[in-house]
């Protein structure tokens, strides 16, 4: 899908629709004429947030069809609803045939934050999930996607389609089954993505692993006949000193998670596939900085493995030796995410990372905490945790901030090793942020659990079921904004 900014006045767009915002109890937008001004005279349409209307041949209008989007109400209206009412636009559009759009962009909705955000939503909400339906149930495509707003939010319209583009990058790998995304396909994904937009890629095999002494990672990979990578990707500025910040994002990529030998119930086991959606999330943040350029050092680290349970698999109670040195018993083969994310994060520390941000489908217990809403958000480090939490409030994503005190760290114990690698039965997600903690030791670290969010149930108005690329946007943001 083409995006464009057209600067011309709306009436002569020509566009298969052209997309107008209503706010409840304000007055109707001109662009809608006098078919507007009636439908909501007549309390019809009455402007609620992500309510659509349609119409043919609008009078005095260029444009084939008249959309009108419901923004509810202007005072509440943020760039975060703004996204959202793009995609709906788009997606209640795309069905008909219509080819093209414009989105009118007025008064102090045409600035970069919303420019921003309406094509995000647009590019998002073009995204399916059919890659592999050999017959697509809508073969109807959107061939360009306007904003109506004046040149000076052409920077904005350019940032937006990036971040979108490559949030859709993130969802296109989390949507693969597992039998057509192994370890080493995502390997190669990272290596093609990298060579295609100038970033350096290294892929760290099962015997450099083993060389440099990654027994956690190496466990859980076993019990698996595909292959473990460890997947780095760096994006260097130009002219960042010594001594300056770098940062380190950690992507879990468990390519599918039976549990091992602590196997799952086979119900719902089949979206076990998007395990890799961490992996995917922080590959995707570095194709858009390669694009973006921001003046911070970061580099990706993804653990990649599948989590099976083959005759050579890890058993529960088995102590394996991270690279950190620390030995861990492995009560349950099941928590695994936390096992290759400690390995990756003592490598990252090794490698100069200052600061070490991870995203991972870690726990079943953070959907029971906060639902399929919010992100879970722990952190080590205050001034980070402000950072990410004002990043993700900026790139519209919703995280909450989770407790991670000593106490926490008192429920990992075991007679047999340095630590077990899971707790009891409360505060599970908590617990396991508390795992990952002993691997960021005195590194500045903070951790997104994205188990509830990294998968929509159900498809939306404005998004497809299926993948969401939950956390690319903040972390593009958070780098972005770090100096
Ligand atoms: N990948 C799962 C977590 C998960 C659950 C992701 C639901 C997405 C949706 C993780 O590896 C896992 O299995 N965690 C266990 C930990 C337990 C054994 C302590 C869990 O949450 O049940
Ligand atoms: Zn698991
Ligand atoms: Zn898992």
């Amino acid at each position: 899908m083409k995006i464009v900014l057209d600067p011309r006045p709306y009436a002569d767009a020509e566009t298969g629709a052209l997309a107008v915002l209503a706010f409840e109890g304000d007055a109707a937008p001109a662009a809608g004429g006098a078919w507007l001004a009636e439908l909501m005279a007549s309390g019809e349409f009455a402007g609620k947030l992500l309510d659509t209307a349609l119409t043919y041949n609008p009078q005095g209008l260029k444009a084939k069809r008249l959309l009108v989007v419901g923004g509810g109400k202007r005072a509440s209206f943020t760039p975060f609803q703004m996204r959202r009412a793009a995609g709906t636009a788009l997606r209640s559009l795309k069905p008909k045939g219509v080819g093209s759009i414009a989105l009118l962009l007025e008064g102090e909705h045409a600035s970069p934050e919303f420019a921003a955000a309406a094509v995000e939503g647009a590019i998002l909400g073009d995204f399916e999930p059919d890659a592999y339906k050999t017959k697509k149930e809508d073969s109807k495509t959107i061939e360009q996607f306007a904003v109506l707003g004046p040149e000076t939010l052409a920077e904005a319209v350019e940032s937006g389609r990036i971040v979108a583009e490559c949030q859709n990058f993130t969802r296109a790998l989390v949507n693969e089954p597992a039998n057509r995304m192994s370890p080493m396909i995502l390997a190669d994904r990272a290596r093609e993505m990298a060579a295609e937009c100038g970033l350096e890629c290294e892929v760290l095999d099962r015997d450099r692993m083993r060389q440099l002494g990654m027994g956690a990672l190496l466990g859980v990979a076993q019990g698996s006949a595909e292959a473990p990578a460890l997947i780095v990707v760096r994006y260097r500025p130009a002219g960042a000193g010594e001594g300056a910040p770098h940062l380190g994002l950690i992507g879990k990529a468990v390519t599918f998670d039976s549990g091992g030998i602590s196997i799952k119930p086979s119900d719902g086991m089949e979206k076990m596939k998007y395990d890799m959606a961490g992996g995917a999330a922080v590959l995707g943040v570095m194709r858009a900085l390669a694009h973006l350029k921001p003046a911070l050092a970061v580099t990706a680290f993804v653990p990649a493995v599948e989590n099976m349970p083959g005759s050579r698999a890890q058993r529960p109670g088995d102590i394996v030796t991270s690279l950190s040195g620390k030995t861990i018993e492995v009560l349950n083969t099941d928590a695994e995410g936390r096992l290759i994310l400690a390995d990756a994060m003592t490598y990252a520390r090794r490698q100069g990372c200052t600061h070490l941000v991870d995203a991972a489908t870690l726990t079943g217990a953070i959907v029971v905490a906060l639902g399929h809403i919010n992100v879970g958000v722990f952190a080590s480090d205050e001034p980070l945790a402000a950072r990410l939490m004002q990043a993700a409030a900026a790139a519209g994503e919703k995280m909450w901030r989770m407790p991670l005190d000593d106490e926490y760290r008192e429920l990992l114990k075991t007679p047999f090793a340095d630590i077990p690698n899971i707790g009891n039965r409360w505060g599970g997600a908590i617990t396991a942020a508390a795992f990952l903690q002993e691997f960021a030791e005195d590194t500045p670290w903070a951790h997104l659990d994205i188990a509830g969010t990294a998968w929509l149930e159900e498809g939306k108005p404005f998004m497809a079921k299926g993948p969401t690329g939950v956390a690319v946007r903040t972390l593009v943001q958070l780098a972005r904004s770090w100096s």
